[in-house]
């Protein structure tokens, strides 16, 4: 039997990727604060995307996770949040509409702030300073002021998250998500792109249908579910003491939830099993993602399985795989095969963002070419172990940068300096990532169809 858990008991863990606060006392005061604050989701909530979760677990729908690498206080706006969640809502509709499959919206967002790096220490010349580690900790900024962990972060990073999810819940109730708005969706910028003309006829479709369903007495005023969306948030646990502070007991079932999001994940870097990030995540309630990177093997997914999701409920957890596209075809078979063999209840997700970034002319950067390919590679490994294919992990935004190179507008490693903004890792631009959505539908219509066959016989 597991040892008692409490929400500070990964506190006694060992524990990675910490920063460094000169002042402990006010990171204390900050926690205490933070600890008396609204929560930001609800834990019914956070049930109705577990249970959402559990049917993509069995087959039966799709995941799609995606926003920011890393959210900014200096990107922060209404702008910014609208056309992010429309680029989302057009992938969403491609993917439920071309694929007839019901989608799981869950954003990067509302709570993506901190970052694990690689290096305790970023160099530029001769002067080395402590890394960013994301705006909730420290600044970007190449300067040892901006450097320094500043638990006031936290509060600014809270709000912001408030602030966001506000908006994101008018847009997802309050009629912006109506299929009626269906060709309004379409971004400036996106409008004269190859995809266009491939969305406009998507969604003349879904106008002619709702025209139909309209003159049979079926519109968005009586069913709300023409009109609004479930939207949920999603980040990486990795700051803890945030985490700890918003831990809440749910009234309803006595159970404790994070309150930060609906779903969080544990990254790449902070997934030892007898360590702190594990710790935390197994005690409360939500649903969790894992990623899972090349140094992960068989017997050591199964071990964190367990501890994760003792009682292998489905939609509690979902593997979001992130070899490279070079390495997928290696490692994600001896994953998949143990996971089956012993009955384990997952949603298998592809991040093809993580294991594809390169250096360009300085730049970070990811070749869209490698992103499909890892896609494809999921697809088709998926269908020929007998698994579901049930979701994708990617870092994009509404806005128009250039920080992944290819695409339909074939964006080169000349460009990247254009409009090169993210905080951290290259994102997809809402061009690239409707690109993706396309690929998507097709390959998860090809597994319907398939499916058809086979029962047909
Ligand atoms: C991320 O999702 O931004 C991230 C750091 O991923 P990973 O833990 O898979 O490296
Ligand atoms: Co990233």
């Amino acid at each position: 039997m597991a040892q008692t858990w409490t929400p500070n008991s990964w506190r006694q863990k060992p524990i990675q990727q910490v920063p460094d606060y000169p002042d402990l006392a006010a990171l204390a005061a900050t926690e205490a604060k933070l600890a008396k604050y609204p929560p930001l989701v609800f834990a019914g909530e956070a049930r109705r995307l577990k249970t959402a979760l559990a049917n993509v677990a069995e087959g039966r729908g799709f995941l799609l996770q995606g926003g920011d690498c890393a959210e900014s206080f200096a990107e922060h706006g209404a702008d910014t949040i609208r056309d992010f969640f429309r680029a989302f809502l057009q992938m969403a509709v491609v993917l439920t509409f071309g694929a007839q499959q019901p989608v799981v919206k869950v954003g990067r967002i509302a709570g993506q702030f901190a970052k694990p790096r690689s290096s305790n220490i970023e160099k530029q010349g001769d002067v080395e300073l402590p890394s960013y580690r994301g705006d909730i900790i420290n600044g970007i900024e190449f300067t040892e002021a901006e450097r320094v962990p500043d638990p006031e972060r936290q509060i600014m990073a809270y709000r912001q998250s408030a602030a966001t999810l506000n908006l994101l819940r008018a847009f997802a109730m309050g009629g912006y998500a109506n299929l009626d708005n269906v060709h309004q969706w379409m971004l400036g910028f996106v409008k004269d792109s190859p995809q266009a003309e491939r969305y406009r006829k998507l969604a003349d479709r879904i106008s002619e249908t709702m025209d139909f369903m309209k003159a049979i007495g079926i519109t968005s005023e009586n069913h709300p579910s023409l009109r609004e969306t479930d939207f949920f948030t999603s980040h990486e646990a990795l700051l803890l003491g945030y985490e700890q502070a918003l831990t809440r007991v749910d009234s309803t079932s006595g159970d404790w939830y994070a309150t930060s999001g609906h779903m969080i994940w544990i990254g790449d870097r902070t997934r030892q099993p007898d360590h702190a990030h594990i710790e935390y995540c197994r005690g409360i309630k939500n649903p969790l993602g894992l990623k899972c990177g090349p140094s992960l093997t068989a017997d050591g997914l199964l071990e964190l399985i367990d501890l994760l999701n003792p009682a292998n409920e489905a939609g509690r957890l979902t593997l979001i795989c992130r070899f490279g596209h070079d390495k997928v075809a290696e490692h994600l078979p001896r994953l998949i095969r143990a996971v089956e063999r012993e009955g384990k209840k997952v949603v298998w997700s592809c991040d093809p963002m993580h294991g594809n970034t390169i250096t360009l002319n300085n730049y970070k950067t990811r070749p869209f070419e490698r992103i499909l390919s890892e896609v494809e590679s999921f697809f088709q490994i998926h269908r020929a172990e007998g698994s579901h294919p049930g979701g994708i992990h990617i870092e994009m935004t509404g806005n128009d940068v250039t920080e992944c190179t290819g695409g339909a507008r074939a964006l080169s490693g000349d460009d990247l300096a254009d409009r090169y903004h993210t905080h951290c890792d290259p994102r997809l631009n809402a061009d690239q990532a409707l690109e993706l959505a396309f690929l998507l539908a097709e390959r998860m219509k090809g597994g319907r169809d398939e499916k058809k066959l086979v029962v047909n016989g």
